[in-house]
């Protein structure tokens, strides 16, 4: 049987309780909230609920709340207030304090049985819930400090450092020979096919963590095999022609092999993103020779990238309060941005040969 403490100056109210609860809990019982705290010191594990009256002798229930709060016990044990204080203020005081419910005198035996029990029951649930987040917290906190030695290893392997010199050479070969496009572009058309290039080599952590995701060994070797997004490019155009001239005219290169295509701006996602995306084996020469590299481009306008990186961030920001009502803005805007690139294109068109493209 769980136990209650029961703490009021009327021996009648005592009784009385006593005997609305002596049938579902062992309830034991003190004169004012000295008497209170001293039962509490004793056995503060053992009572699952404290009814305390507000006006008593020595110690009222004040001051037994404020006691509590100060001891950290108000976490442990909730407190339900019984008394013929009428005034909402001073409710309202007892829920600042940290009482879990109030009782208005006289009260209903039936009622407060039924509000005992619901509020052992919530408080039980709260504090299981309480104990998974910190047991998941320390878990998690485990897994971040294996990702730091297990990543911590990976860079002081020689191997490690080398392939990754060798991705960062694939983006700067990628870049180069994007770079000679634009320019071989700018020549003939006099505009640039792209407005910007954006480089990344992806951290040791995230490639442990992806390696591990997908339930690959965490070994160089594997990180060559497995991973085709260590080197990453993100090209951003003005318009959604220039993506793809500039695509075809990157995979058609002969030493350049197109492992995977995934066309989200003909495709898009069902959250409204767009972007073209190439996996590519490009070739480094390096002093022993000729090694294929795996690189992702991504081919996107300017305002599908300001998109995609406002959306980015919603995944990030696990606080936004209403998600689904900023996805399906985020939707309307991804589509207002595709109508918004096709009729740029058309103008531009129209500007430079003075005729419609579409
Ligand atoms: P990843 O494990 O994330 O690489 O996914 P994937 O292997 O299925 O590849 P996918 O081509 O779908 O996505 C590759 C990259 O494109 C992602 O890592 C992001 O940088 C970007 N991306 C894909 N989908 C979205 C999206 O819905 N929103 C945003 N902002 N970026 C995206
Ligand atoms: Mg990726």
């Amino acid at each position: 049987m769980q136990k209650i403490l029961v703490v009021d100056d009327s021996p009648m109210n005592r009784e009385l309780l006593d005997e609305i609860l002596k049938d579902d809990y062992q309830v034991v019982t003190a004169e004012d909230g000295m008497c209170a705290l001293w039962l509490m010191e004793q056995e503060i594990e053992e009572i699952a609920a404290v009814i305390s009256d507000l006006v008593m002798p020595r110690m009222d229930g004040y001051a037994l709340v404020e006691e509590m709060r100060c001891r950290g016990w108000l976490g442990k044990v909730p407190v339900l207030i019984i008394s013929s204080e009428n005034a909402v203020e001073a409710e309202n005081h007892c829920f600042e304090l940290g009482v879990t419910d109030f009782i208005h005198k006289p009260f209903v035996g039936s009622v407060v049985k039924n509000r005992v029990k619901n509020t052992i029951e919530l408080f039980v649930c709260k504090n299981a819930l309480e104990q998974k987040v910190k047991e998941q917290a320390v878990t998690l906190e485990e897994q971040r400090q294996i990702i730091r030695r297990q990543t911590e290893k990976l860079k002081e392997m020689k191997s490690f450092n080398r392939l990754m010199m060798e991705f960062r050479s694939v983006i700067m070969e990628v870049e180069t020979r994007l770079k000679v496009l634009n320019a071989e572009f700018s020549e003939a058309y006099n505009r640039n096919p792209f407005e910007a290039i954006k480089s990344r080599l992806k951290s040791p952590e995230s490639i442990y963590e992806k390696l591990e995701r997908r339930g690959f060994p965490v070994t160089v070797e594997s990180i060559r095999e497995n991973l085709t997004d260590v080197a990453g490019l993100r090209v951003i155009c003005s318009f959604p022609d220039d993506i793809y001239r500039l695509a075809d005219l990157l995979i058609q290169q002969d030493d350049i092999l197109l492992k995977s295509r995934k066309d989200y701006i003909k495709n898009p996602k069902t959250n409204g993103y767009r972007s073209l995306h190439l996996i590519l084996s490009v070739p480094i020469y390096l002093p022993g020779g000729k090694k294929y590299m795996n690189v992702e481009v991504q081919f996107r306008t300017i305002a599908m990238d300001f998109w995609a990186s406002l959306e980015h961030k919603l995944k990030y920001k696990k606080k936004v309060a209403d998600t689904g009502e900023i996805e399906e803005q985020l939707k309307k805007c991804a589509d207002s941005i595709e109508d918004l690139d096709y009729q740029m294109q058309k103008i531009r068109d129209k500007i430079e040969h003075g005729q419609d493209s579409l």
